[in-house]
């Protein structure tokens, strides 16, 4: 028995994966990016596997087998020697404007690595990788590191769906029910279908004729002594052995993808809930009446809130028979209702669990988003930029939120649909059946993930999961050739046909030319 046991044991010892070096590159200083993606390289290294981190974030008491190489951390203002704006001036941003700052932020983040010493003293250093994991974000330069290292990339994002990743991937696009990553309207209608047409060809072009040429002039600059020849950064993207996509089907539309696109929706959010600090939980067990939970996120800062609009919310939220949990970071605040209580921070995953939450009310960045979702609570949205819009549409879609614009709030607009979400029951009928067909499938986002890596790095690329597609030029990936041939196998014998009526008829013409001729003579 105790020798079976010991088998058994040995067993699943050995078929662990054997631990592999991996480079995981996550230099932008957004902290929402970092908190999205950490778990994956956390748990790599718990499995055993060697990693290194390119961050500017520090992780205290990491495994030992989780090595990190810091970068300066700057924010994106701190980028652009600007002051931080007043985040919600980004609702009226145009497209082209909102993407000219994210291509900006792209340019800029090599600067700023490679003045970071530990980065450079990295690049010094001898190491051999079996993967290189990159986030999916305006940092195309460090793709080379895969090739540096002549090791197969992974790309992983904070996001969905892609389109310049599609693009480049020869992933189809499906303009008609993908939608562009930071497309604003409602994607559903005839106009929001039109903005996600134009959002995703204005960025296909910017990104391949004027970005990514702009990069490839970076990498060319700060990349020194790579392996010959050198890929084009484009040829990088599109040779990606695994597109992990932070989205899933049963929340998002569903699209088709190619093997080595693998959607693994909640990678930051695998945790379970832990226990709530006493007074919280004191006070959210007492709240029979139900809770509303508003947080904005870490990028929106509660104080962005113009005065008429914060009041309106303090009125209304005052009205209600719930308890209100505000996420407010300014103790300024006076006059507050009772029923309101406000904190700078909140532990959010136990507070969206905690059965008396009836409402979140967020900005839709997926991970507050992902969390309420798998707590199976409803949400009311407020979007400010990037995906949060898109975001916010699917929960619509499918039943769970509602979207109030930054815009339009105000006491009148806040109390309807305050009132209408926390009495109609669908939404959180909705918010439970999505929460169990989310969290309903194989394995975890984060088990996902990393099983994918290991069978890519089992395969060496694992080349054979990408799309020959990859090898085609223009006229082949179109089927401009098949075409042409079609055209010349079906138009040959009307030639031939032509050729020879032509030569018939142009006999008679002649004679009538001829005779035509002699009349005139
Ligand atoms: C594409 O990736 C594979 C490994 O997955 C590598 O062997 C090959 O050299 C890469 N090609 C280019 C052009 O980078």
């Amino acid at each position: 028995m105790i020798l079976s046991i010991v088998l058994v044991m040995l067993g699943a010892f050995c078929s662990i994966a054997e631990p592999a070096k991996i480079l995981y590159v996550l230099p932008f200083g957004g902290p929402s990016h970092y908190i999205a993606l950490k778990d994956l390289g956390l748990e790599l290294a718990n499995r055993g596997h060697e990693v290194h981190v390119i961050t500017p974030f520090r992780e205290n008491n990491p495994p030992p087998n989780y090595h990190q190489i810091m970068v300066q951390k700057k924010s994106p203002w701190e980028f652009l020697s600007q002051e931080r704006p007043n985040i919600f001036t980004f609702t009226e941003y145009s497209f082209s404007k909102y993407m000219g700052l994210l291509y900006q932020i792209g340019y800029m983040l090599n600067e700023l690595v490679f003045e970071s010493d530990e980065f450079l003293k990295f690049m010094q250093e001898d190491h051999k990788f079996d993967v290189v994991i990159n986030e999916l974000f305006y940092q195309e330069p460090f793709y080379l590191l895969a090739h540096k290292y002549q090791a197969p990339l992974v790309l992983v994002s904070t996001f969905g769906n892609s389109m310049k990743t599609n693009f480049y991937g020869k992933n189809p696009l499906q303009l008609n029910v993908a939608n562009h990553e930071w497309a604003v309207f409602d994607p559903t209608g005839v106009v929001g279908r039109f903005w996600n047409v134009y959002c995703s060809l204005y960025d296909l072009f910017m990104h391949k004729f004027v970005y990514m040429p702009k990069q490839e002039e970076y990498a060319r600059k700060y990349f020194k002594d790579l392996p010959q020849p050198v890929p084009s950064l484009e040829e990088l993207a599109g040779n990606a052995s695994l597109v992990l996509m932070n989205s899933h089907f049963s929340i998002d539309n569903p699209t088709a993808y190619l093997p080595n696109f693998v959607e693994v929706g909640g990678l930051n959010h695998v945790k379970k809930p832990k226990a709530l600090p006493k007074d919280l939980q004191e006070i959210l067990d007492k709240a029979t009446n139900g809770v509303v939970f508003m947080s904005l996120g870490s990028n929106v800062q509660s104080t962005d809130l113009s005065k008429d609009k914060l009041e309106a919310f303090i009125k209304v939220f005052g009205e209600l028979k719930e308890t209100v949990l505000m996420k407010w970071e300014d103790d300024t605040l006076t006059n507050i209702p009772k029923n309101v209580i406000l904190r700078k921070w909140f532990p959010q995953i136990e507070v969206v669990a905690h059965p008396n939450v009836k409402l979140f009310i967020g900005h839709g960045g997926l991970i507050s988003l992902l969390e309420t979702i798998n707590a199976g609570v409803p949400i009311l949205g407020i979007p400010v930029f990037a995906d949060q819009y898109l975001n916010i549409h699917s929960t619509i879609q499918n039943g769970n939120g509602a979207m109030l614009e930054h815009k339009n709030i105000n006491e009148h607009n806040l109390r309807t649909i305050l009132n209408k979400m926390l009495t109609d029951k669908r939404y959180k009928e909705k918010a439970l059946e999505i929460s169990t067909r989310f969290k309903d499938r194989p394995m975890n986002g984060l088990d996902t993930a990393i099983w994918w890596i290991e069978y890519v790095i089992r395969h060496k690329g694992a080349d054979f999961i990408k799309t020959p597609a990859l090898k085609f030029n223009f006229l082949q990936y179109y089927m401009l050739d098949v075409l042409l041939l079609v055209l010349a196998v079906a138009l040959a014998p009307l030639i031939v046909l032509w050729k020879i009526v032509s030569l018939f008829k142009s006999k008679p013409v002649k004679k009538n030319v001829e005779k035509k001729k002699q009349k005139r003579n």
